[in-house]
């Protein structure tokens, strides 16, 4: 059996999908330029029987033989996907094209990991798969939005033109263990501003909403969207929705992790969306999938880890 290539895999998403793949006795290639990711991620991967780390950067192509791929190679937050935006671009597009076509000459079944920042600053609340979304092409997100929207355009076209086996899932925000501890997303940055005792910085009023979807939950939608029959490609929306309030998450963090912080207030961010949380009755019909993991739940795993991972 050829094994399955996981692109991105010593990232967040991608070292959890990948002890996930082993754990389920499958053979796994993870390939990453390590720009985000960090070998500790997959520390208690390597040198496993069935485990390969490939160092590659998916803007060039890339010639293996393998049976699937999960295409999750990409710089997710906003500080390090604003880092070098040309980049994002490429790796988004230049990356889907490269693993297209790898998908194309070994007729392998391929994943996309899109994202919700595809629906832009929504005017439609929840958002289902229908929407088309509204995203500013020249903003300083679109770099990784609209990255993700031509990726999406591609997947489409690859599956009509060259019956490529596709899969494409809208992933909503997402959190757990081996977050990157200083990429500025909401829940790694208030968890680790409680645990130092740092005031928790909210932006605007707090009041805008977002939706946390736990990594256990995340990971077993995307390896079930990946065993279903081919003409399920979607998109598809994967995410927890509940909704919550910054401001609530904060208080949460605050209680969850036993801190004097307080909470200040900052800017927003331009073209920061005032609310995101995922339509998954689409998801819930066809793969029977809805997370089960509490927020409470999810963020007391996220603060332990952290505790572990920021001790001197
Ligand atoms: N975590 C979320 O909430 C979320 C939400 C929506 C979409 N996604 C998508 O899921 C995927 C994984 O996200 P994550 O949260 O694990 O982010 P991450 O930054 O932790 O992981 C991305 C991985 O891709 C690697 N990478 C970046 N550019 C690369 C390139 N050119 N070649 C090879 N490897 C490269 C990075 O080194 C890193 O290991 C991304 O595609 C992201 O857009 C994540």
């Amino acid at each position: 059996m050829k094994p399955i290539l996981v692109t991105g895999g010593a990232g967040f998403l991608g070292s959890h999908l990948c002890e996930r793949l082993l754990s389920d006795g499958q053979e796994v290639v993870c390939v990453d330029n390590f720009f985000t990711g960090a070998k500790g991620n997959i520390q208690n991967l390597i040198g496993k029987s069935g485990f390969e780390l490939m160092r590659h950067d998916v803007t060039f192509p890339l010639y293996i033989e393998i049976r699937q791929i999960y295409n999750l190679a990409c710089p997710a937050s906003p500080i390090h996907y604003q880092h070098d935006p040309v980049q994002t671009t490429k790796t988004s597009v230049h990356g889907a094209i490269n693993m297209l076509g790898l998908a194309k000459r070994t007729r392998a079944r391929i994943l996309q990991a899109s994202t919700s920042e595809v629906y832009g600053d929504p005017e439609v609340h929840p958002q289902p798969e229908s929407y088309w979304g509204r995203v500013n092409p020249i903003g300083i997100r679109a770099c990784y939005d609209e990255g993700k929207r031509c990726a999406e355009t591609l997947f489409f076209d690859y599956w009509r033109q060259h019956k490529l086996d596709i899969k494409v899932m809208r992933i909503f925000n997402t959190y757990g263990p081996r977050m990157h501890p200083s990429d500025g997303r909401v829940v790694s940055n208030f968890i680790v501003q409680a645990i130092r005792g740092e005031p928790i910085t909210v932006c605007g009023d707090g009041s805008q909403t977002r939706s946390f979807c736990y990594v256990s939950d995340l990971i077993d939608g995307m390896v079930g969207f990946m065993g279903t029959p081919a003409d399920l490609v979607g998109p598809l929306n994967f995410g927890n929705p509940g909704e919550y309030s910054i401001l609530q998450l904060a208080e949460t963090v605050i209680r969850l992790a036993g801190t004097r912080s307080r909470i200040i207030f900052g800017p927003l961010p331009r073209d920061d969306p005032r609310q995101r949380k995922p339509d998954i009755t689409l998801a819930e019909k066809t793969l029977g999938w809805r997370p089960k993991v509490s927020l409470e739940d999810g963020l007391k795993e996220t603060i332990t880890y952290f505790r572990h991972r920021l001790r001197p």
